[in-house]
């Protein structure tokens, strides 16, 4: 049976416009559903005049009818999450279906503590993380000291669990960093009673969404962070801690590989980054400072101005291939406009040599140049254009060559922040 699925991944180091691109075709879907990350994300979307910023929610949420599922591949913190549903209450919109997975680990205090103090003794080796603890509860999880949604649903345990958990934290915190440490009274209050209120939405989300699946289901799989920041496939260790890349949705949601039937990466018309590591196609003149500031890009979740580069070929061929993209969603295209010319880096030339592929080793990185494919720029506004063939013949020219440098044919092409200001070339993947 074929399975009408759609995943919506970033190709970049993040903040491509994922919650644009899935909030448009979310329009479509029955189920939208998130398995990795957490509060480091942050998707901004615009439904008529309103901006709605979501860190943990995805995009669907914002049409009360659909599904929504958080799944078990991410790390939840529950006073974040319920001040974003409270947030999202307050404008009247209120999840009808909205599903917690049992099986996801909580972001405790001593995350978020523990990420700046690690952060701190980094010094110049920072990697410049988001601070919300996201790291170190993905750590616990692997050193199998977390604490899950679905422990709470036994308190006695869950104390037990926590006391021990806490004696290792405490010894921790005084030993290394000669911090004081946590009372259970103060994780009672900073998290556990936000995280009891979350209790109803609970569920074995795996069950829920291949049920979904089975009956026909439209499923949106919502990608946060993007395939640089893959902590395999990225550029280590300057990455996240999760897996962003397609794959991570079988292990996120407890879906097989044979139910994901298509993905569409996202990749803005330039390339931007927020946090320290690796850029090969960095700008660091005039050219970046205008496209900052006509792209307003400055990070929804911390605030921070991004770094700004021309778009990387070479990074999005490795995200192709990772991800297996059937298409491409092209984001603030508009922002563009007005450059004499515009570049695509093609390969890098590293000591004499050229390199197609990304490498793996930041010290190559550091040493590559990359190789640009020059073409003229355009004039005009393009926010209102409705219609491929109605952009300047230049920008039309950017995207084939940005379809040619990866072999992925462009789905869509966002020229603004609305739902309606987003041009779709021909078939569109979860037609209902
Ligand atoms: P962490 O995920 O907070 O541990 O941060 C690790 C790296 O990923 C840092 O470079 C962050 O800036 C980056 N990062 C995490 N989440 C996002 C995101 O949603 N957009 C862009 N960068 C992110």
């Amino acid at each position: 049976m074929g399975y009408n699925t759609l995943a919506v991944v970033g190709s970049q180091w993040g903040d491509e416009g994922k919650g644009k691109i899935t909030d448009y075709l979310a329009e479509k879907a029955e189920v939208v559903v998130r398995y990795q990350g957490g509060p480091n994300a942050g998707h901004t979307v615009v439904v008529k005049d309103d901006t709605f910023k979501l860190h943990h929610l995805p995009s669907g949420v914002l049409y009360p009818d659909k599904t929504c599922i958080l799944g078990n591949g991410m790390v939840l913190d529950p006073p974040v999450l319920l001040d974003e549903l409270k947030a999202l209450q307050g404008r009247g919109i209120v999840p009808q279906k909205l599903f917690i997975s049992d099986r996801a680990h909580l972001i405790m205090p001593y995350h978020k503590k523990m990420d700046e103090l690690e952060e701190k003794s980094r010094g110049a080796e920072k990697i410049g993380t988001t601070m919300r603890g996201v790291g170190p509860a993905y750590m616990d999880k692997y050193f199998r000291e977390g604490l899950r949604t679905g422990d709470l649903l036994d308190e006695k345990e869950f104390a037990l669990r926590l006391a021990f958990i806490l004696e290792v934290k405490n010894r921790l915190f005084a030993g290394v960093y000669g911090e004081e440490g946590f009372t259970v009274n103060r994780i009672e209050e900073e998290c556990l009673a936000a995280a009891r209120e979350l209790l109803p939405y609970l569920t074995d989300t795996s069950l829920l969404l291949n049920r979904e699946l089975d009956r026909g289901a439209r499923v949106l799989f919502e990608g946060a962070q993007g395939t640089m920041l893959d902590i395999d496939h990225g550029t280590y260790p300057y990455v996240t801690s999760s897996n962003p890349v397609a794959g991570g949705i079988c292990t996120g949601l407890g879906v097989a590989p044979s139910r994901v039937s298509r993905v569409m990466g996202v990749t803005k018309a330039y390339t931007t980054r927020v946090g320290d590591g690796p850029f090969p196609t960095e700008l660091k003149d005039i050219i970046g400072d205008r496209i900052r500031e006509r792209g307003r890009e400055y990070g929804t979740t911390t605030g921070r101005p991004r770094r700004i580069g021309w778009l990387d070929g070479v990074a999005l061929r490795h995200a192709a291939r990772i991800n297996g993209f059937n298409s491409l969603a092209i984001t603030l295209f508009d922002v563009l406009s007005g450059l004499d010319e515009v570049k695509i880096a093609t390969a890098y030339r590293c000591e004499g040599r050229r390199l197609e592929e990304f490498p793996a080793g930041l010290g190559i990185l550091e040493k590559c140049d990359p190789v640009y494919e020059s073409m003229p720029g355009w004039e005009e506004d393009v926010t209102e254009t409705g219609r491929m063939e109605l952009l300047p013949r230049q920008a039309q020219q950017y995207l084939k060559a940005v379809e040619e440098v990866i072999n992925v044919p462009i789905a869509l092409v966002s020229v603004g922040p609305r739902r309606d200001q987003t041009i779709a070339a021909g078939h569109l993947p979860l037609g209902g």
